[in-house]
């Protein structure tokens, strides 16, 4: 049996593809693009609550935030980690993320402006990461699937400690309540864009699909993530802002509104409201830290010519 015939077989039986198994060069550099820029995306994804930390209501906030921001670190390392499987190099990585060359997640290019953005964000953002995550525990490449279990286990601590911020603040005042839907106004629409292009112009879709690297498809996410998002706004008492969304018997899911696709490529092109803030803290982060890498590979190669004399 051919190398070939081996992985199609292994994918056909819904059998994992493993580091040491053969695999075509357009799988792995698929796997190589979409997990460093899921990584980028954890990294990146640190600024925008982090910004909230030293400024949080309280110390049980704080404690929880600053946990929540640490797990984003964590899930960036295990997923570097996990394209460095696949030949990848982590440096050569965050060099491609800080040059343009390979993207993040255009959710991360939106200001937080109040605290009740650090609900939202849970609510919203790291809900639509465990509607998009929970299928990549099944993708046909071993260590991004299993990093994914460990992953979304984090991510439901993520989103529960969202909502019971909001439900808290929505027991509050009316200046509570009202800072809780401002932020949902300004993050529900680039939620639904976390899930990718429509399919039908999506480029990676369909080949990703017959790998079984991707299970569902962009829209059929993203449904699922507005099927489930509308009662849990309506139990919160939020209005989600789209005049389009109704219940159809029919179909047996939401009908919602057209999403602003120009907004989505003008964010993607760099044009967002903080793209440039991100790639600069970024940049400064990897500027800062080399000494310490410097360091760190200096005591390293030491200790490597210690055991080896
Ligand atoms: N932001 C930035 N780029 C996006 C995007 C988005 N929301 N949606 C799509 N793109 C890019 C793709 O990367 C691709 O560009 P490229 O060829 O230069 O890589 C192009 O737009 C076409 O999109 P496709 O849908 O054809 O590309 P994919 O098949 O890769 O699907 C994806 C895009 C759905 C984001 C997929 O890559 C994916 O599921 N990635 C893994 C999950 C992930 O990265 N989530 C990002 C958020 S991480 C997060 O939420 C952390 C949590 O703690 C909050």
């Amino acid at each position: 049996m051919t190398l070939e015939a081996q992985f199609e077989r292994t994918l056909a039986k819904d059998q994992r593809i493993e580091p040491r198994d053969w695999m075509p060069d357009a799988y792995r550099a698929t796997l190589i693009r979409m997990i460093a820029q899921h990584a980028h995306s954890e990294i990146i994804g640190m600024q925008p609550e982090g910004n909230w930390i030293t400024r949080a209501p309280s110390l049980r906030r704080k404690a929880i935030l600053l946990a929540k921001v640490q797990d984003e670190a964590g899930h960036g390392l295990y997923l570097y980690s996990a394209a460095e499987t696949l030949g990848a190099d982590r440096t050569e990585l965050t060099e491609k993320l800080i040059s343009g060359r390979q993207k993040y997640s255009s959710i991360f290019n939106y200001p937080t402006l109040t605290f009740a953005d650090v609900g939202v964000i849970g609510w919203l953002v790291d809900g639509a990461a465990i509607c998009n995550q929970v299928p990549l525990c099944r993708s046909s490449y071993g260590p991004y699937a299993r990093a994914m279990i460990r992953i979304c286990k984090e991510e439901s601590f993520h989103q529960r400690q969202g909502y019971e911020l909001l439900m808290t603040m929505m027991r509050g005042t009316e200046e509570q309540r009202r800072m809780v839907q401002d932020a949902t106004d300004r993050w529900w629409w680039p939620s639904l864009m976390m899930f990718g292009p429509p399919d039908a112009e999506s480029p990676h879709t369909a080949q990703s699909m017959a790998w079984k690297i991707k299970r569902h498809t962009n829209d059929e996410l993203r449904q699922k993530f507005v099927d489930m998002t509308v009662p849990q706004a309506e139990a919160l008492g939020v209005t989600l802002p789209d005049p389009q969304l109704r219940w159809n018997p029919d179909r047996g899911h939401y009908d919602f509104g057209e999403i602003d696709w120009s907004e989505f490529k003008r964010v993607l092109a760099g044009q967002g409201p903080c793209n440039a803030q991100r790639l600069a803290r970024r940049r400064a982060a990897q500027d800062n830290g080399a000494w310490v890498r410097e360091a760190a590979a200096a005591h390293a190669e030491k200790q490597a010519n210690r055991r080896a004399a």
